[in-house]
């Protein structure tokens, strides 16, 4: 009922506006030459020289070329008015072309763009050939088949702008331009969603509700609504069976000598404008979807935050971060300062360089990796500075949320006491002069002289205990020393020297192949009279120079001596020969373990303890060892599995090539657990292991490889998969029926996307992933909108 009787009214309604804008095109004059224009037949052309645009009837909207800087873009204009105003765009991300294009509908019916030198790109993609087109005067611009029917209408492929009669249907969207002038894709949207709610997002975000930040709150009135504009400014939601469910705008604007369009602005907010074709000669804003110009989410990018100045939004950036690109806000902004490493001890916590600054009553997305009770402020901010995953904290009525960078949609907000806590780098101490922070001023010369007497005391009382206790850590101290130089010294674990014959003996003439690796083939042995199993591997392509280089590295790599890691036994240099005797591991590698078709997997927690092994084995090459040792090739054929998990083949890209400190010119380690900077020449570092420990993480979580394409073709590429899940909060896909706590499962999800991320600074290192592992340090959240290649 209802929406007959609006369609009847908007025809009524709409007759005068026509009847005006005939008027407009008969007093103008220039509309004889461009009626004929009204079906555009077969073979019609354009061309920014000369005939650059078709005209509706009226002439009050056209379809063709419009000037953007420099060159042109296709779309539809008003071009009866002073105001230019552009409505469509075709392609618009498309850099603009130049004078010598032509847009040409085909004889055999495509609407293409044709450059000078031949290229063709498609402006409508109707699913049959186009029998004619044209422009409506209600900016519509339309492809038709022979008989008629509307086979594709630019109405249809919104861009930022609806006009009265286009309807925005379930599952449509808009999308705000970058700015006024250039007509590209933008940072906010609006979506007619399938569960009837018209809601508002930044781009690139779910259509989930932490996201919104503006809703027509009509979610479950039917999977068919759609957003509708009549002639007089009204917007109003239908239900699938026609009733309107929702006033958007209240309509019943004068109808006469007015345009309208409803806009989503590259600021973020929804307007309806009219366009008095009488008076003033401008659009003017009829509605506004808020007032609030800080509301749209994402506005000041990443650790920016809005403040209203006068009404107007205005972006800052967080203390301490500076804009990474001027003047554009969408790139948010960066740390002025270069973040330590992680400065936490098993020992104690070292706060570092850091400060706490803090900004009054402001919010950001509510998306804590850890909450804590704590009474205060000062409570929240010292949680923070001894956190090494901490980067800032949100701290609301004994409630201390954690959170890592990026912050994002940050905005002052007058409602409740809120302080955001931020850290940052704190000013160096042999600065000449006052720092230039304002905070600092603040510090009242009482307090002062009290924390100066305190400090002092507080050194001559350390000098005393000191003295005292000096004596009793000695004994300590040694017995700690000597555990470090275990990884350096110690001449009875070091490897021994066997000759190939005795080799050849010891595995029977290199009879039994236990397997094949990068670097050589391994076959099982046993050292006589004492029954010793051992695994050989004979190394085919042993690229470093020279026996006494050999001996050197595998000194080094004997000495290495750690209960997850492989025991290097012994070795053989003869000739171009190249052995190397390892213990024996009697269950074969995880692999083995994790992707045997006729094995049942361990369960949950025998994997999680398997991951913790192999973290603790990287540690201890990692920053343990006398020299650093990165290996480069960790993945679950190279753990070998027997009460525990092991790492072999460590310490073997050393020995087969250059120094590692160096850039290596070939990628060394297995495709898939590659760390992306193998690819881009740059310097390898420890963090390479991270990635491949990550992937190897996630394989472990779900016990199966990390590109398998007999999985079905979403689920193929692992990283990909575990990564939609996670953010579908989805986790317990990865595991199939397998029954895991999910907060635990959870972090271990999180603790594998994170060792993946490209940038190998953002990486976590080894040691952070072991305590996460244990449950020691808490996970923070993956970094999100990790460009995926
Ligand atoms: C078309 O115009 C562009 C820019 O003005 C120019 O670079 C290009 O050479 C022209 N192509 C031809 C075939 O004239
Ligand atoms: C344009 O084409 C439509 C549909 O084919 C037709 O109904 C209309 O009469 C045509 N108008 C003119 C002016 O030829
Ligand atoms: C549409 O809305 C009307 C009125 O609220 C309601 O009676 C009807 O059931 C709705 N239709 C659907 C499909 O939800
Ligand atoms: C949705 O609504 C539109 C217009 O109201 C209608 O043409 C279409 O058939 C509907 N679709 C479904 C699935 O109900
Ligand atoms: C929407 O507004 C119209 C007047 O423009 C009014 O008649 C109708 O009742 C309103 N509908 C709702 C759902 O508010
Ligand atoms: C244009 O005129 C209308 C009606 O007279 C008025 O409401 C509007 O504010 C004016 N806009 C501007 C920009 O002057
Ligand atoms: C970083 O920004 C803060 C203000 O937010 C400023 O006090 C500090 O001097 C800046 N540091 C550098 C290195 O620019
Ligand atoms: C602003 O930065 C964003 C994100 O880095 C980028 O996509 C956009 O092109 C930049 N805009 C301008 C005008 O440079």
């Amino acid at each position: 009922m209802n929406g007959k009787q609006s369609l009847r009214f908007n025809i009524a309604m709409a007759t005068p506006t026509l009847c005006f804008l005939l008027l407009v095109l008969f007093v103008s004059g220039a509309g004889a030459q461009q009626i004929k224009y009204s079906n555009i037949s077969l073979g019609s052309s354009l061309s920014p020289a000369t005939y650059s645009s078709w005209p509706s009837p009226s002439g009050i909207y056209a379809f063709g070329f419009y000037q953007l800087g420099q060159g042109y873009e296709v779309g539809v204009f008003l071009s009866g008015i002073q105001q230019r105003t552009i409505v469509w765009t075709a392609h618009r991300d498309d850099p603009p072309v130049p004078e010598n294009t032509t847009l040409l509908l085909t004889t055999d019916g495509r609407l293409v763009l044709n450059s000078a030198d031949g290229g063709e790109t498609s402006i409508a993609d109707p699913i049959e050939s186009a029998f004619s087109a044209s422009v409506t005067d209600s900016g519509n611009f339309l492809l038709r088949n022979p008989s008629g029917d509307i086979i594709w209408e630019s109405f249809n492929n919104p861009t930022d702008t609806l006009l009265p009669g286009q309807r925005l249907s379930a599952g449509q969207e808009l999308f705000s331009s970058i700015s006024a002038t250039n007509p590209s894709t933008g940072i906010f949207r609006l979506k007619m969603q399938h569960d009837g709610n018209l809601i508002q997002y930044p781009v690139q975000t779910p259509d989930t509700a932490p996201y919104s930040y503006f809703t027509s709150w009509t979610d479950g009135r039917g999977d068919n609504v759609s957003l509708n504009f009549d002639q007089d400014g009204h917007l109003y939601l239908l239900n699938t069976t026609g009733f309107n469910i929702r006033n958007i705008t209240t309509g019943g604007y004068p109808l006469e000598d007015s345009l309208y369009r409803f806009t989503i602005g590259s600021d973020g907010l929804l307007r309806l404008y009219s366009y008095d074709l009488k008076q003033n000669n401008s659009w003017s804003v009829r509605w506004s979807s808020t007032n609030d110009k800080c509301d749209p989410k994402g506005l000041c990018g990443f650790n920016g935050f809005c403040d209203l100045d006068n009404q107007e939004a205005e972006c800052r950036c967080l203390p301490g971060f500076d804009l990474v690109q001027r003047g554009n806000w969408t790139a948010g902004c960066g740390r002025n300062f270069t973040a330590d490493d992680c400065k936490s001890e098993q020992d104690g916590i070292i706060t570092g360089n850091y400060v706490m600054e803090s900004v009054d009553s402001m919010q950001w997305e509510d998306d804590p990796y850890s909450v804590l009770e704590l009474a205060n402020k000062e409570a929240c901010e010292k949680a923070c500075l001894e956190d090494c995953n901490c980067e800032a904290a949100l701290f609301t009525a004994g409630k201390c949320s954690k959170q890592r960078l990026p912050l994002r949609y940050g905005r002052i907000a007058s409602n409740g006491p809120t302080s955001a806590l931020i850290k940052v780098g704190a000013p160096s101490t042999d600065e000449n002069g006052p720092t230039p922070r304002e905070k600092t001023k603040e510090v009242r010369m009482d307090i002062l002289i009290v924390s100066m007497l305190l400090a002092c005391f507080g050194i001559i009382l350390l000098a005393l205990s000191g003295i005292i206790i000096h004596r009793n850590r000695l004994w300590e101290y040694r017995r700690i020393r000597s555990k470090v130089e275990n990884c350096g010294f110690g001449e009875l674990m070091a490897p021994r020297c066997f000759t190939l014959a005795e080799l050849k003996t010891v595995t029977d003439n290199f009879k039994e192949e236990l397997g094949r690796g990068a670097f050589g083939t391994v076959y099982k042995g046993m050292i006589w009279g004492s029954d010793k199993v051992v695994a050989v591997k004979r190394l085919d392509k042993y690229l470093a120079e020279g026996e006494k280089e050999f001996r050197t590295e595998v000194e080094v790599i004997g000495r290495t001596h750690h209960r997850n890691l492989v025991r290097l036994l012994g070795y053989c240099v003869d000739g171009p020969h190249r052995l190397l005797v390892y213990e024996y591991m009697s269950n074969g590698s995880l692999a083995g373990v994790l992707f045997s078709r006729e094995k049942q997997p361990p369960p949950w927690n025998e994997r999680m303890g398997i991951a913790q092994d192999i973290a603790r084995g990287i540690h201890y090459l990692h920053e343990e060892c006398e020299s650093q040792i990165i290996h480069c090739d960790i993945k679950p054929q190279n753990i070998l599995m027997d009460k525990g998990a092991k790492i072999s083949d460590f310490g073997l890209a050393k020995l087969m090539g250059p120094d590692q400190t160096k850039t290596f010119t070939g990628i060394r380690g297995t495709r898939g657990y590659v760390a992306p900077e193998w690819h881009q020449k740059q310097p390898i570092t420890a963090k390479a292991d991270v990635y491949s420990f990550g992937v190897m993480l996630l394989e472990i979580i779900c016990c199966r490889k990390n590109v398998d394409w007999n999985l079905p073709e979403k689920e193929a590429i692992l990283e990909e998969w575990a990564r939609d899940c996670f953010e579908n909060g989805e986790v317990q896909k990865l595991v199939g029926d397998e029954v895991v706590d999910k907060r635990e499962l959870e972090s271990a999800v999180k603790i594998g996307l994170w060792c993946i991320v490209d940038d190998p600074t953002l990486r976590p290192s080894v040691k952070k992933v072991l305590l996460m592992l244990e449950g020691s340090l808490d996970v923070p959240i993956p970094l999100p909108l990790q460009p995926f290649l």
